[in-house]
């Protein structure tokens, strides 16, 4: 069975699908991870979002993305690489969205992506997970949260994991700068299904959010 997750930057989806899916014994895809090993793997080898496409090709044959779980984490893999630290910077948050305009990336994502699914029970999370890669999923969420609301929990986030203060501002700036580059590409854009349930997550906690959509898929899960 196939439940997706998406929605805008920092509304908190990685966190309620890890949790969900703990909670309900499914696997967890996390999609945005795949656009940032994307990214790092051609910022390593010199290739930009917006040259050669033919180039951009010859490289994806040499990509491949796995993920692996080791406790309580999940490892992310580029070919034998443990890329899992590296994909978290803010340099490569911004190339992942710029790659993410590119067709050929969309296209190699989405195969790999329902590769890594096959025959098994999944949450997947992203921006196109029940609008383009998984149609046919049986449940699908849409979280949204206001760009202020989603800057000032990342902030308190990375204040937490880093110990350092955060220029909130400045998170809020990429939110808004993420959010239109992932709202207004051509393919594949960031839009709700038109059959997902869309949850404002402003004003509810990360348990209420779960809750709610325990709530929803709990007679099949
Ligand atoms: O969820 P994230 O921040 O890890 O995603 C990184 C980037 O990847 C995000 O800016 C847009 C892109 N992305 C996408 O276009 N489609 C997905 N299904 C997941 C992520």
């Amino acid at each position: 069975m196939m439940i997706t997750i998406d929605g805008p930057s920092g509304v908190g989806k990685g966190t309620i699908a890890k949790i969900l899916a703990e909670s309900l014994g499914f696997n967890y895809l996390d999609s945005g991870a795949m656009y940032r090993a994307l990214a790092l793997f051609a910022d390593l080898h010199g290739i930009t979002a917006n040259g050669s496409d033919e180039k951009l090709k010859k490289l994806l044959i040499d990509l491949h993305i796995r993920f692996v779980d080791e406790d309580e984490t999940q490892k992310v893999f580029v070919n034998t690489d443990d890329v899992t630290d590296d994909i978290r910077t803010s340099e490569i948050s911004t190339l992942a969205s710029q790659f993410a305009v590119n067709q050929i990336v969309r296209g190699v994502l989405k195969e790999m992506q329902r590769r890594i699914v096959k025959n098994k029970s999944y949450i997947a999370e992203g921006r196109d997970m029940g609008t383009y890669v998984f149609p046919d999923a049986k449940y699908k969420f849409y979280l949204d949260a206001s760009p202020e609301i989603r800057a000032n929990r990342r902030a308190l986030q990375l204040k937490e994991i880093l110990g350092v203060n955060i220029n909130e501002q400045k998170v809020l700036k990429e939110i808004n700068e993420r959010d239109t580059l992932d709202m207004t590409r051509n393919i594949c854009p960031l839009h709700p299904a038109d059959d997902a349930v869309i949850i404002n997550t402003s004003t509810l906690s990360i348990k209420e959010v779960v809750e709610k959509i325990q709530s929803i898929v709990k007679d099949d899960a």
